[in-house]
């Protein structure tokens, strides 16, 4: 996601916006800028560049920066491309206002249509030039001024922003606005100076008073007066100042110890990010534009073909599961690597599936690349904006959580299972293999899953405890059916990759055909047994372990009293229609393999050996 720093006082602000564009590195971004008003040349000076905050500074190097009122911004591409026109600040037209923004602005091509009927050029890919544009044609076509304009802009916005907006006719105010994004004020000692950011690590260095905006508050930032916030419906606020003490090398990690448990945690905020806009009228409908823009050649796909690596392979394994189950098209999932050598038979009503966190895996993009050559439909789903398979795909829908730091995918396989989620839900309906009611009750479902999962993630504590007993294990096997089946293989991939502990994940029936002779006490065995039409058969699954002395763990259904005087530790989730299961019953294995994994003291961030991105065959 973006990061945004905005500073007014009596200080330079080129060196604070620098340096708190530094701390929000963390995440993740693809270009940087900076827009600063100088006070004596009465000019806005912006700089912008692709890649680094390093490679900002030396486009500023040598340039004008001076003045005590500026903004700048780190850019996540949600939008347009990562480079240096479509990164921010962007300003309007006339030059007179200039804006940085985290968030997704839903309706901005509507918006943008309209502005351009009302003349309104645009320069820029993103949905944050439109806003700027907006703000500038409400101040000109109501006379107001930039807070009223914000206000009155804002009313006609649908989606995510954490704004902050200067007018170079007004130079000493800035406005912040926010909603769904964060947004921190920082103030200094009888209001001299105002520092605003995505969060507070790069404000705690200068004060630790600080005001946490709320959704759909604007904050007027004056140097010399105090603090004004009012509502969008222009009522005021009352300025809650609160003295925040933070440790910063906890900051960068949103207070986390580690990446991978905030982005574990960061999973239903996520969710809801990843479905934002795409079901639509009060939730009813869902509408992905790479589907609608292909719906003849989904309509009429014999075959389904899924290519991809690792975590993104198991999501696709589910993908198989959903698509068969709701659009009755057979799906093929591949190993990117077997795939792209194994001469495939690969035919031009074939539509394959690349599904990619970093979107820049050696394996997948050759895989797509060969497939796309064979004259096949290549569908993206991907994490990173404009990266190398996003751009070798003719289509595709980004999961849209944020950049995934840790290197055990969490995140990015639950935003990728939504995706698949939707798409075989919006696909299965164009088809008719999914009736109305089906649809209706799995998408009212999935839009509560974001909260589900904090329940879930609620037992953080109580699983940290069950951890323990697993840290000394040396072999764990994970068993599953059906859709339960990759997350098994998936809660294996985590414990292995971070804990370097030895884990298999099966099918539970499976195990008769000769892995259940591994099974004694000294083999811990995971099962996600949660209510579904096998329950009865995995209890039996189970039952054949126990008498062989294995020791259970039981991922079960809220209120399951049957696993419960059978397995050594459960951990309950709520319960969902089994195609959505896997969104829950992942976590207790993602948040098990963490805590084993820093029980034994290991780097849960940067695991020996492994790379973020397997840019390499
Ligand atoms: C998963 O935790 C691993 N980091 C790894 O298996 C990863 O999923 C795989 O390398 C694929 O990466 P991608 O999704 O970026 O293509």
């Amino acid at each position: 996601m973006c990061g945004i720093v905005g500073y007014t006082g009596y200080r330079e602000a080129y060196p604070i916006l620098i340096k708190g564009l530094h701390r929000l590195e963390y995440r993740g971004y693809d270009s940087a800028g900076t827009a600063i008003y100088d006070d004596k040349s009465r000019e806005l000076n912006i700089y912008k560049a692709k890649g680094k905050v390093s490679d900002l500074e030396k486009a500023a190097m040598g340039h004008n920066h001076c003045g005590s009122l500026g903004i700048a911004h780190t850019r996540w591409a949600t939008h347009g491309h990562p480079n240096e026109t479509n990164a921010h600040p962007h300003v309007s037209e006339t030059g007179q206002l200039t804006i940085v923004h985290n968030g997704i602005i839903e309706n901005y091509i509507i918006l943008r249509d309209q502005l351009k009927d009302k003349g309104y050029h645009f320069k820029s890919e993103t949905d944050t030039e439109v806003l700027v544009q907006l703000i500038q044609y409400v101040m000109d076509s109501h006379n107001t001024d930039l807070v009223t304009s914000v206000r009155l802009a804002l009313e006609k916005v649908i989606g995510a922003y954490a704004i902050l907006v200067v007018d170079t006719k007004n130079p000493d105010t800035l406005v912040a606005a926010r909603k769904s994004s964060p947004m921190v004020i920082g103030i200094g000692e009888n209001n001299c100076e105002f520092f605003i950011a995505s969060d507070a690590s790069p404000i705690i260095e200068y004060t630790n008073r600080m005001v946490y905006l709320e959704d759909e508050q604007i904050a007027v930032c004056h140097r010399g007066e105090a603090l004004q916030i009012i509502a969008l419906d222009n009522s005021e606020v009352a300025v809650n100042v609160k003295k925040v003490n933070l440790d910063l090398s906890m900051l960068d990690k949103g207070g986390y110890p580690h990446f991978m448990l905030k982005e574990i945690h960061d999973q239903p905020q996520c969710i809801r990010d990843c479905m934002r806009g795409r079901i639509v009228q009060d939730g009813k409908r869902i509408v992905l534009s790479a589907v609608t823009e292909h719906r003849e050649e989904l309509l009429k796909a014999k075959r389904i073909i899924i290519v991809s690596c690792g975590t993104s392979w198991h999501a696709g394994l589910i993908g198989k599961l959903l698509i068969e189950q709701f659009c009755r098209i057979p799906v093929e999932v591949a190993y990117a690597s077997e795939f792209r050598y194994s001469d495939p038979v690969i035919d031009s009503n074939d539509i394959v599936i690349a599904i990619s966190q970093s979107g820049e895996t050696a394996d997948t993009l050759a895989a797509i690349q060969l497939a796309s050559e064979h004259g096949a439909l290549i569908f993206g789903i991907v994490n990173v904006v404009g990266s190398s398979i996003a751009r070798a795909s003719d289509t595709g829908t980004y999961i849209h959580v944020g950049p995934e730091i840790g290197v055990a995918s969490t995140k990015a396989f639950t935003g990728q299972v939504t995706v698949l989620t939707m798409i075989a839900l919006a696909v299965g309906r164009e088809r008719g293999t999914v009736s109305e009611e089906k649809y209706s009750s799995l998408i009212n479902e999935l839009l509560t899953i974001p909260e589900l999962m904090e329940k879930v993630l609620a037992q953080d504590e109580k699983i940290k405890l069950i951890a323990q007993q697993y840290a000394t294990s040396h072999n764990m096997l994970y068993l599953g059916r059906a859709y339960n089946y990759p997350v098994a293989l998936e809660g294996a991939l985590k414990l292995k990759e971070i804990s370097y502990i030895h884990a298999e994940g099966y099918p539970a029936a499976e195990m008769k055909h000769g892995p259940i002779a591994l099974v004694d006490e000294n083999m811990p065995v995971v099962f996600i047994a949660t209510h579904h039409k096998l329950y009865e058969k995995i209890l039996s699954n189970m039952q054949e372990v126990i008498a062989r002395k294995g020791k259970v763990l039981a991922i079960v259904t809220e209120g399951d009293e049957t696993i419960k005087g059978m397995a050594e530790n459960i951990i309950e989730v709520p319960q969902v229609d089994n195609s959505l299961a896997p969104l829950l019953t992942v976590l207790p294995l993602q948040m098990l393999a963490y805590h084993v994994a820093v029980a034994k003291g290991l780097d849960v961030d940067q695991p020996r050996n492994l790379a973020k991105s397997v840019t390499v065959e």
